[in-house]
């Protein structure tokens, strides 16, 4: 058997939004290798219960357990909001989930104390963020809204639309009116419409995309546990799985990410 250490980083999200972290996982580990899955045939998970949420990451991560991996990153914001306690109860690997990172990433760049997050209805509904801001800084000034138009905007590919800029208006007004200096993109899909996002909430707002502080994060995990591969592959295999149809996750993939990528169909 071989060493852990030369097994696949496993991240799992409910579409493409994952493929934030993905990128940047690539930036600071290009010789890991990584499977990748989303659950597109079952997103948006931002509105469902979050015990059906639960349930879906279990079973993802069940799937990603049988991939040869060596962790877990739950790179969906819902998903992390709603479980990430009961992943780690149930996987024996590192389970790292987006909240943490993010809350670290705000902490280190607000300077009035006041941070605002935006995220799905499920991360929204779980305070997460929240608590775990307050916990690490009581006394901040916190303000949050679900965007859920904006993970439909992304998947539909309709960022740079007169409708987008008005659906953004309306859902971050009310930051401007609480003088946020920090927003944190409290969801997969945000990053990639980070332009429209600064534009409407002005420049003097600082955007918290996480994927950097959580690829950071990994990174440690794997130093800590002797768990970055032994090799330095030039060509690490990616891997990715769906749960919808693969060629439209494929064609925003290789959009995204500037490299062709193919995307396999699995029914869980
Ligand atoms: N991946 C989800 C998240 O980060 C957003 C998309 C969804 O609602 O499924 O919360």
């Amino acid at each position: 058997m071989p060493h852990s250490s030369y097994k696949a980083i496993g991240i799992l999200d409910s579409g493409v939004g994952g493929l934030t972290v993905f990128q940047e996982l690539t930036r600071q580990l290009p010789h890991e290798q990584i499977v990748y899955f989303g659950d597109t045939a079952r997103m948006p998970y931002g509105p469902r219960p979050d015990e059906e949420v639960r349930r879906f990451a279990l079973q993802i991560i069940d799937f990603l357990q049988n991939q040869e991996i060596k962790m877990v990153v739950v790179a969906c914001n819902t998903a992390t909001a709603v479980g990430l306690s009961s992943y780690r109860e149930r996987s024996a690997l590192p389970v790292l989930g987006v909240i943490e990172p993010g809350v670290r990433a705000a902490l280190k760049q607000t300077r009035k104390g006041r941070v605002g997050v935006i995220g799905t209805a499920g991360t929204v509904r779980s305070s997460a963020y929240e608590k775990a801001l307050q916990g690490a800084r009581p006394g901040l000034h916190i303000t949050a809204r679900a965007c859920p138009l904006f993970v439909l905007l992304v998947e539909n590919d309709l960022v740079d639309t007169p409708e987008a800029e008005k659906v953004a208006a309306e859902y971050l007004a009310p930051f401007n009116l609480a003088a946020v200096d920090t927003l944190i993109l409290g969801c997969t899909h945000y990053p990639l419409m980070a332009e429209l996002i600064q534009k409407t909430v002005g420049s003097g707002v600082t955007l918290i995309n996480s994927a950097e502080e959580i690829a950071g994060e990994v990174k440690s995990i794997l130093t800590e546990r002797r768990l970055h591969h032994p090799l330095q592959l030039t060509e690490p295999g990616y891997r990715f799985f769906v749960s919808g149809n693969p060629h439209s996750f494929e064609e925003i993939a290789t959009k995204m990410l500037h490299r062709r990528i193919k995307a396999y169909q699995v029914t869980l």
